[in-house]
């Protein structure tokens, strides 16, 4: 948790640089514009992912997502023939192995004097290279390999639907939106956002986990029994690949309630466990030993974001927007997010030059929000 506190620095910063451009095309519109956020929030991710995962050589890490983007439009296709796509798909993937070998061979030969790093690839490469009396690293080069990629993949969309469906729920949700933003307020002011700050956001988030359980970036997965299994009284034999239907189970009312089908964020006011009839009825990162492992770093990105977000505009859904959530690998709106957004910053600038700084955040966070409710 020190380590993913740590990256909440870079997180913020990529967020800064996303939002300085809406504020100058904000600038330009005349204070209010109409943004497509989900290929902004797909940009905003990849850059997170690639530097967090690859901070020593930020460049390498894009060309991973590049691959990992033609990985994914290949599986619906045939992957052995020498078609175009998967021709430069090939040398994409040679091109990324050899470098990730260049750089594990040059840490494993330099880890005494430079050690591993932060980021994930050496969090990864520490506990994997030979001990001093093994001659071989637990984990081969092509298994590493094989980490990165499923790291790459699995955070990056998915973080980016996670900001998509939030903010699509926020903009839905006008009171909320006001609510979270008071508690952003109160919590953070108007400063950048670290991660104990953000942790102190109760309300944030079980605004969060409801957005999961209604829209979770990944709609089902699978299991295959490892051994016969009795399941609920149905005999379940040794090989059977179970597909689990997250969405549904997500708004079955036997689990959670007549009113599964509405947005309800309270119901996780105790806790997840306590949300449901069934304590881990909440399946959006998996239960188990093999769940998300960077459901964590997820949440922070999502806060932080949103966070920097509230604190900066208030935002409606454009009346182009087309409810149509489609789930290829991930749920993701499919004809994207339209949203208009309004700066709120040059209230502030009005109220107190500094922007929340002094001590009397309270007094300008009550003028912030009645200004906010008008
Ligand atoms: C909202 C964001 C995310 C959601 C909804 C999500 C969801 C999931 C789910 C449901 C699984 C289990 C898949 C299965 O069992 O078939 C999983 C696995 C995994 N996730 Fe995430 N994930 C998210 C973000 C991330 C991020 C940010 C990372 C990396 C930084 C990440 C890395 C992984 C990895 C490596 C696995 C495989 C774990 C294993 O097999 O042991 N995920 N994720």
């Amino acid at each position: 948790m020190d380590k993913l506190k740590m990256m909440t620095v870079t997180i913020s910063d990529y967020a800064q640089s996303m939002m300085s451009e809406w504020e100058s095309e904000l600038g330009a519109k005349g204070g209010v514009v109409k943004i497509e956020l989900s290929r902004r929030f797909e940009e905003l991710t990849a850059d997170v992912i690639s530097h967090t995962a690859f901070e020593s050589c930020y460049k390498e890490g894009k060309q991973f997502l590049a691959y990992s983007t033609f990985l994914k439009v290949q599986i619906l296709r045939f992957i052995y023939l020498p078609t175009k796509q998967n021709l430069k798909t090939w040398s994409l993937d040679n091109k990324v192995r050899n470098m990730l070998m260049d750089i594990i061979k040059s840490w494993l030969v330099n880890k005494d004097a430079a050690g591993y790093g932060n980021d994930f690839l050496g969090l990864m490469l520490e506990p994997c290279t030979p001990k001093h009396d093994e001659s071989k690293p637990q984990l081969s080069i092509d298994e590493i390999i094989a980490e990165c990629k499923t790291f790459f993949f699995a955070g990056h969309d998915t973080t980016s639907h996670l900001l998509s469906w939030t903010m699509f729920l926020l903009s839905t949700h006008p009171k909320w939106q006001e609510k979270l933003r008071e508690e952003v307020v109160m919590e953070c002011g108007g400063e950048v956002p670290t991660g104990d700050m953000l942790n102190k956001l109760k309300l944030f988030n079980m605004f969060l986990l409801e957005t999961l359980r209604l829209y979770g970036p990944v709609a089902f997965i699978q299991r295959r029994a490892g051994a016969n299994l009795d399941l609920g009284g149905i005999t379940v034999p040794e090989g059977t690949i179970l597909s689990i239907p997250i969405v549904t189970i997500h708004c079955d009312k036997e689990v959670w309630g007549e009113d599964a089908d509405e947005f309800k964020p309270e119901s996780f006011k105790n806790g997840v466990s306590k949300a449901a009839k069934h304590p881990n009825a909440l399946l959006s990162f998996s239960n188990g030993p093999r769940s998300c492992i960077g459901q964590n770093f997820a949440m922070i990105e999502a806060k932080a974001v949103i966070t920097m977000i509230l604190q900066r505009f208030s935002f409606t859904l454009s009346p182009k927007y087309v409810h149509a959530p489609t789930d290829v690998i991930t749920l993701h709106p499919m004809y994207g997010l339209p949203m208009i957004l309004k700066s709120l910053r040059e209230i502030f600038v009005h109220l107190d030059r500094g922007y929340f700084s002094s001590s009397l955040l309270y007094t300008r966070s009550v003028l912030f929000m009645s200004i906010c409710s008008y």
